[in-house]
């Protein structure tokens, strides 16, 4: 059987791990031959040394230089840095999929890059599509490239729909653990530190997805991110508390019926599948033991005590660029919160004052939404300021 050949971009990160799990428990049907991070080039050495990788990226300048001045890469390997370098990894001829797994929307010129050279697009960067996901769907469509979602929730969305046709959908619900606050009262949210907001009940992740997790952001992150992989209206996108994270999502069909997908709550599942599919080989951990679970709940999330959500939808509705900048302004909080620069509630007060202070126009092209989003973060930096400077 001819191996499927992968690169994996964000390869030291959380899911860079979980791939890697994939591809060692797959050594006879995948084969990793790119990989890249920002900085880490010490731990790129060590993947591609175990992997036998000749093709390694590292993005920021001072460390690509270290790498190459390191001698820890076996002599032959090509060293490549800079965004050009994750475009020219996404590129590689022998490659067959690319995982792009980068924080934030650095993924967004390497995932165009691989659409347009007809490679299978594993995406995990979901900010990718918030960015500029009406660029990114006609980049897959005019090339004939496929997406296959590996965010848990969306690759669980795409089993449930194969073999349905889409207009068949009325609504699709997106389940949420609900995060560090779960179940804090109210009144403590103000309180919270970046250490607490880093304490995820069910998933190990990176820090950025965990604070997102935490506000439920992540949520409206993800409601973008299905209307966009799915083509749907934003009414047809929704949300409900699921503490186990064992339900992934639930499709709601217009006769009623239900479809539901359950997996443990680790990535290793929906990433074996989105470079595996449509093969359905034994899975790199065990599946779920129904007879050792104690149950299944769902509670609807109450959008007071996470605004984020609520303005999440707000930018959905509102359309253009707004999703954008709704990204933009939680990224520059995010950051600020995470550096102890602003407390947790702060976060969307920030994104609600760039969003009403941004223009919601409708982008012609990806340069109209680049240049909203560099935009929405001079103005989110700007709020910052400002709250600093009452505080
Ligand atoms: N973790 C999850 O379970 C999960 C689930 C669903 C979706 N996602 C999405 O997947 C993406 C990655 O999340 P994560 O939790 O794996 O993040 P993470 O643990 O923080 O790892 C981020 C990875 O991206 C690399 N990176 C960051 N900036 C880069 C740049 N400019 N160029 C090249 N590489 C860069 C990092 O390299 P260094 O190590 O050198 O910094 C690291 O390998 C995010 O978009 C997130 O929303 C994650």
């Amino acid at each position: 059987m001819k191996k499927r050949r992968v690169v994996l971009l964000g390869a030291t990160g959380s899911i860079g791990e979980n791939t890697l799990r994939v591809l060692a428990a797959h050594r006879d049907r995948l084969e990793l031959v790119g990989i890249a991070a920002r900085s880490n080039w010490q731990r790129l050495a060590a993947i591609a040394k175990e992997f036998n990788v000749r093709h390694v990226g590292v993005f920021e300048n001072g460390a690509y230089a270290a790498a190459r001045a390191s001698g820890a890469f076996v002599p032959g390997t090509a060293l490549v840095g800079g965004v050009a370098g994750l475009v020219e990894l996404a590129q590689l001829p022998q490659a067959d999929v690319v995982l792009v797994a980068v924080v934030g929307t650095t993924g967004l010129e390497p995932a165009l890059a691989a659409l347009a050279a007809g490679k299978r697009l594993a995406l995990a960067s979901k900010e990718i599509l918030v960015l500029a996901g009406k660029f990114v769907t006609a980049s897959a469509r005019a090339h004939g490239a496929t997406i296959l979602p590996v965010d848990s929730e969306h690759n669980a969305v795409f089993q449930c729909l194969e073999g349905h046709p889409g207009a068949g959908v009325r609504r699709i619900l997106l389940t949420a653990s609900g995060g560090a606050f779960r179940d804090w009262p109210e009144e403590r949210l103000a309180e919270v530190t970046p250490a607490d907001a880093l304490k995820h009940p069910n998933w190990a992740m990176g820090p950025k997805i965990t604070v997102d997790s935490a506000t439920l952001a992540n949520k409206g992150l993800e409601l973008i991110e299905l209307q966009w992989l799915f083509g749907l209206k934003p009414e047809q996108c929704g949300a409900v508390l699921h503490p186990q994270s064992i339900v992934h999502c639930l499709v709601e069909f217009h006769d009623g019926g239900m479809l539901a997908q359950l997996s443990p709550p680790s990535m290793t599942f929906p990433i074996q599948h989105a470079l595996l599919h449509p093969e359905r080989v034994k899975g790199a951990e065990p599946p779920l033991d129904l007879t050792r679970m104690v149950a299944l709940e769902f509670r609807p999330v109450d959008e007071r005590r996470f605004p984020l959500l609520r303005l999440a939808r707000q930018a959905m509705a509102a359309g253009g660029v707004a999703p954008a900048v709704f990204n933009a302004g939680n990224e520059v909080a995010v950051t600020a919160f995470l550096a102890g620069q602003i407390p947790f509630l702060a976060i969307s007060r920030v994104v609600e004052q760039t969003l009403a202070l941004s223009d919601h126009f409708d982008p012609a092209d990806l340069p109209a939404a680049l240049s909203a989003d560099a935009e929405a973060r001079r103005i989110a930096l700007a709020q910052l300021t400002n709250l600093n400077s009452k505080s």
